[in-house]
């Protein structure tokens, strides 16, 4: 479930090497490499994220000057009906919740990347952890989209970059994600990234008044390896 945009959850991202650009067969066979990197601490990791560039996508730190176009979509009751957070009902909102992911940042604690489209330049959307266990190597990630942009792989894109980057830069063991049963189009995103799924948990949370059933997806470090 993805609550990034909330002024408390979390997620991030970072660069993808150019031989990742292409689908997932190229993923897989280019991933036996980035395993094979050195590992940097967590906190490390999370108060200095990585760029990640794919195809069409940048993704990096979120700053000051994202306000505007985060608000544009995160204002959209559409792209929050079934991600934890409301929709930001000002800028303010929006402010608060940049100030937030920057503040766990600077904490080396795991917060969020901007997804920047490169062609324009704007922030359409948000990736990065919900939590990070490192007596568990296991971390959740969630994601959300400018609505004008769904359904272009955009998503996909990101998560597969964000997955070779903790995979090859954290002691990471297990990723997970869970989504919505309502919500597929998330669901599918997890299965092209190559996640599992892994049952479903029935009225697991209440989300806007309702409970709801989600489903976890994950992957593991000897999936790639596999
Ligand atoms: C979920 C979300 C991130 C997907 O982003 P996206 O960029 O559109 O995703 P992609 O284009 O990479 O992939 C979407 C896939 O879902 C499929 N899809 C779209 N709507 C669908 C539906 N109603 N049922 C089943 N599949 C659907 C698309 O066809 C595509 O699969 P394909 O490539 O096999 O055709 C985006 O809709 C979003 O931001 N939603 C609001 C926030 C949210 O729900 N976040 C997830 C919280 S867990």
């Amino acid at each position: 479930m993805s609550n990034e945009n909330l002024v408390h959850p979390i997620e991030r991202t970072c660069g993808i090497p150019s031989s990742l650009k292409g689908g997932f067969f190229m993923f897989r066979f280019g991933w036996m490499r980035f395993l094979d990197c050195d590992t940097v601490s967590p906190a490390s990791f999370f108060s200095s994220l990585p760029c990640l560039e794919t195809e069409h996508l940048s993704l990096r730190p979120l700053c000051r000057r994202d306000a505007q176009d985060i608000f544009s979509y995160a204002s959209d009751p559409e792209v929050a009906r079934y991600v934890l957070w409301e929709p930001h009902r000002s800028l303010a909102d929006t402010r608060a919740f940049i100030r937030y992911v920057r503040k766990l940042s600077f904490r080396g604690l795991p917060g969020s990347w901007a997804v920047v489209l490169r062609e324009t330049g704007r922030v359409i959307g948000t990736i990065g952890f919900m939590w990070y266990s490192e007596a568990d190597c296991s971390a959740e990630i969630g994601y959300s989209l400018s609505r004008r942009h769904w359904n272009r792989g955009y998503a996909t894109e990101a998560l597969r970059a964000v997955i070779c980057s903790v995979f090859s830069s954290l002691p990471l063991n297990r990723l997970e994600a869970q989504y919505d049963l309502r919500n597929p189009a998330s669901g599918r995103v997890m299965e092209k990234c190559g996640m599992r799924r892994e049952g479903i948990l029935r009225q697991r949370i209440r989300n806007k008044g309702e409970f709801v059933d989600v489903a976890v997806c994950s992957i593991l470090r000897s999936d790639l390896e596999a």
